[in-house]
């Protein structure tokens, strides 16, 4: 019995030991964060963190290149037009395609997701077909490309077209 005491005792002891020490570092991290030296993209790193933090341009980026960060965030943010357009920089949108702007898969430039259950929203998820591979080439060829492509539907399920496209409406 009393090896068990001795046990509990010792266990208290070390609980209160760890809320000392934690409450040491809770302490140190108002004054100093242990993690602000910690620099998992190197010079890269921004000091963002939150949901916007992959939405930043690299913190080493000369202020002479943001422009060209700028106008590339705003091609992947900004919605594609069908061809022909007035606005000739964002048409060629379709025939078929799954959305119409990369941020809408590549969400605050960091990944998609499932629909939550019961969400008919799908619009970040994205399906590759493949038919298996029967021949030495396109044994090859799923090596190298990952898939081969169902012959109707293609190699991505692309559930929207533009109007007056070819693709059939059920
Ligand atoms: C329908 C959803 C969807 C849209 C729209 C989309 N992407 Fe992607 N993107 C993906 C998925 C899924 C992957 C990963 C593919 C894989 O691993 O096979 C990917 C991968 C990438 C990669 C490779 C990333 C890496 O780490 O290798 C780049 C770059 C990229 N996309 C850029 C773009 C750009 C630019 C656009 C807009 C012109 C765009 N994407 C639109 C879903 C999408």
């Amino acid at each position: 019995m009393s090896s068990i005491f001795q046990s509990v005792s010792l266990s208290a002891v070390l609980l209160a030991s760890s809320f000392i020490s934690l409450s040491s570092v809770a302490h140190q991290s108002e004054i100093e964060s242990p993690l602000s030296s910690v620099r998992s993209g190197g010079k890269t790193t921004t000091k963002t963190t939150g949901a916007n933090a992959f939405s930043q341009p690299a913190s080493n980026l000369p202020m002479t290149d943001r422009l060209d960060f700028s106008v590339g965030n705003s091609f992947f943010r900004n919605p594609w037009i069908a061809a022909p357009s007035t606005t000739d920089a964002r048409d060629g949108l379709g025939p078929l395609f799954n959305t119409n702007g990369c941020q809408n898969c590549h969400i605050k430039d960091g990944r998609g997701h499932p629909p939550e259950t019961g969400d008919p929203h799908t619009v970040s998820l994205l399906l590759r077909l493949s038919v298996p591979a029967m021949t030495a080439e396109e044994k090859r060829q799923l090596i190298i490309d990952g898939n081969i492509p169902e012959p109707n539907y293609g190699g991505q399920l692309q559930d929207f077209a533009i109007p007056g496209s070819c693709r059939k409406e059920k």
